[in-house]
């Protein structure tokens, strides 16, 4: 892996993985909206920023040349097909054989099999209607997206997490098939951590076509017991 792209760089988990990929002396291209371009600015002697909305094509086909990595913050942010343009976008354009890692909610699932609890449900059930009814949020388009992902024939991976919250690292995070298995028994996750599992998946070809949820185990015993 030497050149990556990261779609989505100056989110809060976007600038986790810029640090993660600088780290591992990878070149990077990152891609955000205009106005946050600045957001960068501690990176901008070591990064490419191509500024831009992250489901304009001709961005991303610039960005993600000649990238043996892409790794896509995908996110619902309005009503026009962000999430699914982005990912389309991602999957026409990168080049073949290159790793492809998007990040998404729990709430997502591949299989159909995994067991979430009422709380989750409800919140979710919450979460769309509102983010709908205010066309702030479109749910249903990041469940597009994630579908032309899964039916892709590319080498992609999506990372699926939950509660996000800030703090020193704690290593990388457990993962799992599906939510709802006992090894993830806490649904928080560090975004730095989220980040790392992002960036690792990109070397990591036991995750191609896989959507591991990821969680940190609380339980300590359990934890040594799983390794
Ligand atoms: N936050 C959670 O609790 C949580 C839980 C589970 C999974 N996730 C997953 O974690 C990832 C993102 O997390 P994050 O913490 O990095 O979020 P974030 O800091 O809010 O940023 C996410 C991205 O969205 C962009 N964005 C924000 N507002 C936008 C708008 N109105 N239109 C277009 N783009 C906009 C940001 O770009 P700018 O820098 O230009 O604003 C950034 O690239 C997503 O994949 C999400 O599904 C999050």
């Amino acid at each position: 892996m030497n050149k990556i792209c990261i779609i989505g760089a100056s989110g809060k988990l976007g600038v986790y993985m810029v640090k993660h990929a600088l780290a591992r002396d990878y070149e990077v291209v990152g891609v955000c909206r205009k106005k946050s371009v600045d957001k960068l600015d501690e990176f901008k002697d070591r990064i490419t920023i191509v500024p831009g909305a992250t489901n304009d094509r001709n961005v991303i086909k610039k960005a993600v040349e000649g990238c043996d990595g892409v790794l896509t913050v995908l996110v619902p942010w309005g009503n026009n097909q962000y999430s699914s343009g982005t990912a389309k976008a991602v999957l026409d354009f990168a080049k073949e054989g290159a790793r492809l890692v998007f990040s998404c909610g729990w709430h997502i699932s591949q299989d159909g099999k995994d067991v979430y609890s009422t709380s989750f449900k409800r919140k979710l059930r919450m979460a769309t209607w509102v983010g709908k009814f205010f066309r702030v949020v479109d749910i249903y388009d990041q469940e597009m997206a994630t579908r032309l992902i899964f039916n892709g024939k590319s080498r992609w991976t999506v990372v699926r997490g939950s509660d996000l919250e800030e703090g020193e690292s704690q290593g990388l995070p457990m993962w799992s098939a599906h939510v709802g298995d006992p090894i993830l028994d806490s649904n928080i996750t560090r975004r730095i951590d989220f980040a790392l599992f992002m960036v690792e998946a990109l070397i990591s070809d036991d995750l191609i076509h896989k959507s591991p949820a990821i969680g940190w185990m609380s339980n300590v015993l359990g934890a040594c017991l799983h390794f």
